[in-house]
């Protein structure tokens, strides 16, 4: 796999197997250059990320890791074009982002993201008709092709409320997945999930991207998650969320569970999730 690794980010694993760094950098294809983000209700400013820099490469999975309410969800919307920096800038292939578009798709937590009056293969097919463009017959062979690829061929006739939470979350991931957006936003896709079906998501995930070479956002809590779908980790501090640090994590997979430089890496973010925040905010 050709991935770019982080130049100042140290590796969380010995470096035995890194891949040569290229010479020439390519230009990042989504670029958080000092982003803060806030909320504003009457009498209040909520600041949920401060100054963001982060730099996500062309098929990169690149996770945010932090704890709850240290802004990650924030920093996905404002990629995601719903929340526009008080400072700073976001742009996706050198394009600023100023709303919503079909470029970046969005797969969140919940089983409820689907409308619920339509069938598994109208999921998915609808915001190719709507977003893309495509025509009936188009959008519904692409539906079907991406339908197959998650596993869902049997249900694509089914309702959502027929579904498991793990198949929703195939048919949100599918649904997204149709539309073959530049940067694929995930925001805890599988938190809600049993820990045997969270698992065999992150192993069909892993699949999906070496097939697609997709670039992911990916947002999660948990570390472990963090250091098997990512080959990148960006750590955030607690509210409001910075950068704390960024690590090159892609010679791990679902295989290096319990291994123990797994469990030495788990150990160091871990470490240093929990450290005092010498960055506290003041404002
Ligand atoms: N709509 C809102 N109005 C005001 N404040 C908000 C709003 N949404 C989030 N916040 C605040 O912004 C901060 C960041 O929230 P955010 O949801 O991005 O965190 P998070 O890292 O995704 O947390 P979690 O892991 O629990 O999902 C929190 O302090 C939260 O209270
Ligand atoms: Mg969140």
């Amino acid at each position: 796999m050709t991935l770019v690794i982080a130049r100042d980010a140290p590796a969380l694993a010995p470096s035995r197997a890194l891949p040569e760094a290229p010479r020439a950098l390519p230009d990042p294809l989504l670029r958080i250059a000092g982003v803060s983000l806030e909320y504003r209700t009457p009498g209040r400013v909520v600041r949920a990320a401060h100054r963001i820099d982060l730099d996500v490469y062309e098929a990169d999975r690149f996770v945010l890791l932090g704890p709850s309410g240290c802004g990650k969800s924030t920093l996905l919307k404002a990629v995601a074009g719903f929340i526009a920096p008080v400072e700073g800038e976001i742009t996706l292939a050198g394009v600023p982002v100023r709303k919503p578009g079909p470029d970046r798709i969005v797969v969140f937590q919940e089983f409820d993201q689907l409308p619920p009056w339509k069938t598994v293969v109208e999921n998915v097919a609808f915001p190719l008709r709507a977003a893309r463009g495509l025509g009936r017959r188009e959008a519904l062979e692409r539906a079907r092709a991406t339908i197959d690829k998650v596993g869902l061929t049997a249900f694509a006739g089914s309702y959502p409320h027929q579904l498991s939470g793990g198949m929703k979350q195939r048919v949100a991931i599918a649904r997204a997945l149709a539309m073959q957006p530049k940067v694929l936003l995930m925001d805890e896709p599988f938190a809600a999930l049993d820990a045997l079906t969270r698992r065999k998501m992150q192993e069909e995930l892993l699949a999906l991207w070496d097939e697609a070479r997709m670039t992911l956002l990916f947002v999660t809590h948990s570390i472990e998650e963090a250091l098997v779908i990512g080959n990148r980790v960006a750590l955030l501090s607690p509210h409001p969320g910075r950068v704390r640090g960024e690590y090159n994590c892609h010679e791990f997979d679902l295989s290096s569970l319990g291994s123990r430089t797994f469990q030495a890496a788990v150990q160091r973010l871990h470490d240093r999730l929990f450290e005092p925040a010498p960055e506290a905010f003041a404002r």
